[in-house]
Protein backbone atom coordinates (compact mmCIF):
# COMPACT_ATOMS: atom_id res chain seq x y z
CA UNK A 1 0.00 0.00 0.00
CA UNK A 2 1.03 3.67 -0.68
CA UNK A 3 1.28 6.23 1.90
CA UNK A 4 2.98 8.89 -0.31
CA UNK A 5 1.31 11.03 -2.61
CA UNK A 6 2.85 10.40 -6.08
CA UNK A 7 2.39 11.24 -10.09
CA UNK A 8 1.29 8.28 -12.07
CA UNK A 9 2.33 8.62 -16.00
CA UNK A 10 -0.18 6.51 -17.98
CA UNK A 11 0.60 5.13 -20.91
CA UNK A 12 0.37 8.03 -24.19
CA UNK A 13 0.05 6.45 -27.32
CA UNK A 14 -0.19 8.09 -30.67
CA UNK A 15 1.65 11.19 -31.85
CA UNK A 16 1.20 14.58 -32.27
CA UNK A 17 -0.27 14.12 -36.05
CA UNK A 18 -2.86 11.75 -35.23
CA UNK A 19 -3.33 12.75 -31.41
CA UNK A 20 -3.60 10.60 -28.26
CA UNK A 21 -4.50 7.65 -25.81
CA UNK A 22 -4.02 7.07 -22.31
CA UNK A 23 -5.03 3.91 -20.56
CA UNK A 24 -6.10 3.46 -16.59
CA UNK A 25 -6.49 -0.12 -16.20
CA UNK A 26 -6.03 -2.53 -13.42
CA UNK A 27 -2.42 -3.44 -14.47
CA UNK A 28 -1.20 0.33 -14.25
CA UNK A 29 -3.37 1.67 -11.12
CA UNK A 30 -2.22 1.16 -7.15
CA UNK A 31 -6.03 -0.45 -6.08
CA UNK A 32 -9.23 -1.54 -6.90
CA UNK A 33 -11.40 0.70 -8.97
CA UNK A 34 -14.61 0.66 -7.42
CA UNK A 35 -16.11 4.42 -8.85
CA UNK A 36 -14.55 6.97 -11.58
CA UNK A 37 -16.39 10.73 -11.65
CA UNK A 38 -15.63 14.05 -12.68
CA UNK A 39 -16.06 18.00 -11.63
CA UNK A 40 -15.91 20.87 -14.09
CA UNK A 41 -16.86 24.42 -14.49
CA UNK A 42 -15.40 25.21 -11.58
CA UNK A 43 -14.74 28.59 -10.89
CA UNK A 44 -11.06 30.12 -10.68
CA UNK A 45 -11.89 31.74 -7.26
CA UNK A 46 -13.13 28.57 -5.69
CA UNK A 47 -10.99 26.44 -3.79
CA UNK A 48 -11.92 22.28 -3.58
CA UNK A 49 -11.06 19.74 -1.50
CA UNK A 50 -10.76 20.64 2.01
CA UNK A 51 -11.06 17.11 3.52
CA UNK A 52 -9.35 13.74 4.06
CA UNK A 53 -10.41 10.21 4.10
CA UNK A 54 -9.74 7.33 6.54
CA UNK A 55 -10.36 5.17 3.77
CA UNK A 56 -10.60 6.14 0.81
CA UNK A 57 -7.96 6.10 -2.25
CA UNK A 58 -8.17 8.33 -5.14
CA UNK A 59 -6.27 9.65 -8.22
CA UNK A 60 -7.32 12.36 -9.68
CA UNK A 61 -6.41 13.18 -13.49
CA UNK A 62 -6.51 16.64 -15.25
CA UNK A 63 -8.29 15.44 -18.52
CA UNK A 64 -8.09 19.02 -19.80
CA UNK A 65 -6.92 22.43 -18.14
CA UNK A 66 -4.70 22.70 -15.52
CA UNK A 67 -5.15 21.69 -11.10
CA UNK A 68 -2.87 22.80 -8.26
CA UNK A 69 -3.23 20.28 -6.13
CA UNK A 70 -1.78 20.75 -2.16
CA UNK A 71 -1.30 17.56 -0.45
CA UNK A 72 -0.58 17.37 3.66
CA UNK A 73 0.34 13.57 4.36
CA UNK A 74 -0.18 11.65 7.69
CA UNK A 75 3.13 13.12 8.56
CA UNK A 76 2.79 16.39 8.17
CA UNK A 77 4.79 16.79 4.73
CA UNK A 78 3.09 19.64 2.60
CA UNK A 79 3.10 19.21 -1.45
CA UNK A 80 2.06 21.10 -4.61
CA UNK A 81 1.51 19.55 -7.71
CA UNK A 82 0.53 20.54 -10.82
CA UNK A 83 -1.74 18.66 -13.09
CA UNK A 84 -1.76 20.19 -16.85
CA UNK A 85 -1.48 16.69 -18.72
CA UNK A 86 -4.34 13.84 -19.67
CA UNK A 87 -1.34 11.38 -19.46
CA UNK A 88 -0.61 12.24 -16.17
CA UNK A 89 -2.34 11.25 -12.56
CA UNK A 90 -1.55 12.15 -8.90
CA UNK A 91 -2.55 9.40 -6.26
CA UNK A 92 -3.79 10.77 -3.08
CA UNK A 93 -3.13 8.06 -0.52
CA UNK A 94 -5.80 7.78 2.70
CA UNK A 95 -5.54 10.61 5.37
CA UNK A 96 -3.83 12.70 3.18
CA UNK A 97 -5.29 16.42 3.12
CA UNK A 98 -5.88 17.89 0.29
CA UNK A 99 -7.13 21.13 -1.39
CA UNK A 100 -7.49 21.76 -5.26
CA UNK A 101 -7.94 25.34 -7.65
CA UNK A 102 -8.66 24.83 -11.36
CA UNK A 103 -8.55 26.68 -14.50
CA UNK A 104 -11.87 27.70 -15.61
CA UNK A 105 -11.77 24.64 -18.54
CA UNK A 106 -9.87 22.29 -15.95
CA UNK A 107 -11.84 18.96 -16.24
CA UNK A 108 -11.15 16.90 -13.39
CA UNK A 109 -11.36 13.04 -13.69
CA UNK A 110 -11.13 11.42 -10.03
CA UNK A 111 -10.71 7.21 -9.84
CA UNK A 112 -11.94 6.07 -6.65
CA UNK A 113 -11.13 3.00 -4.43
CA UNK A 114 -14.57 3.32 -2.66
CA UNK A 115 -18.17 4.61 -3.40
CA UNK A 116 -18.89 7.55 -1.73
CA UNK A 117 -19.26 7.46 2.02
CA UNK A 118 -20.15 11.24 3.30
CA UNK A 119 -18.59 8.96 7.27
CA UNK A 120 -15.17 8.15 5.48
CA UNK A 121 -14.41 12.05 5.26
CA UNK A 122 -12.50 14.21 7.48
CA UNK A 123 -13.96 18.07 7.12
CA UNK A 124 -12.37 19.59 9.92
CA UNK A 125 -8.34 20.61 9.50
CA UNK A 126 -8.05 20.46 13.90
CA UNK A 127 -9.23 16.97 13.46
CA UNK A 128 -6.99 16.04 10.48
CA UNK A 129 -3.94 17.70 12.33
CA UNK A 130 -5.04 15.44 15.88
CA UNK A 131 -4.85 12.03 13.62
CA UNK A 132 -1.21 13.67 12.92
CA UNK A 133 -0.78 13.36 16.08
P1 LIG B 1 -16.29 16.63 -2.13
O1 LIG B 1 -15.84 15.21 -2.13
O2 LIG B 1 -16.01 17.45 -0.89
O3 LIG B 1 -15.70 17.36 -3.41
P2 LIG B 1 -14.27 18.07 -3.68
O4 LIG B 1 -13.23 17.27 -2.96
O5 LIG B 1 -14.18 18.03 -5.16
O6 LIG B 1 -14.37 19.47 -3.15
O7 LIG B 1 -17.84 16.66 -2.45
C1 LIG B 1 -18.52 17.88 -2.65
C2 LIG B 1 -19.99 17.67 -2.30
O8 LIG B 1 -20.56 16.72 -3.18
C3 LIG B 1 -20.21 17.17 -0.89
O9 LIG B 1 -21.37 17.81 -0.37
C4 LIG B 1 -20.46 15.71 -1.06
C5 LIG B 1 -21.06 15.62 -2.44
N1 LIG B 1 -20.73 14.39 -3.16
C6 LIG B 1 -21.74 13.51 -3.49
O10 LIG B 1 -22.92 13.70 -3.19
N2 LIG B 1 -21.41 12.38 -4.19
C7 LIG B 1 -20.14 12.12 -4.55
O11 LIG B 1 -19.89 11.09 -5.18
C8 LIG B 1 -19.10 13.03 -4.18
C9 LIG B 1 -17.66 12.77 -4.54
C10 LIG B 1 -19.45 14.16 -3.49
Amino acid sequence: MHTKPYIIEFPKIGNSQLGYISVAEQGNLPFEVKRIYWTYYTPERVERGGHSHYELEQILVAMAGKIIITVETLDGLIKEFILENPNQGLFIPKNTWRTMKYTHNAVQMCIASSVYDEKDYIRDYKQFKAIQK
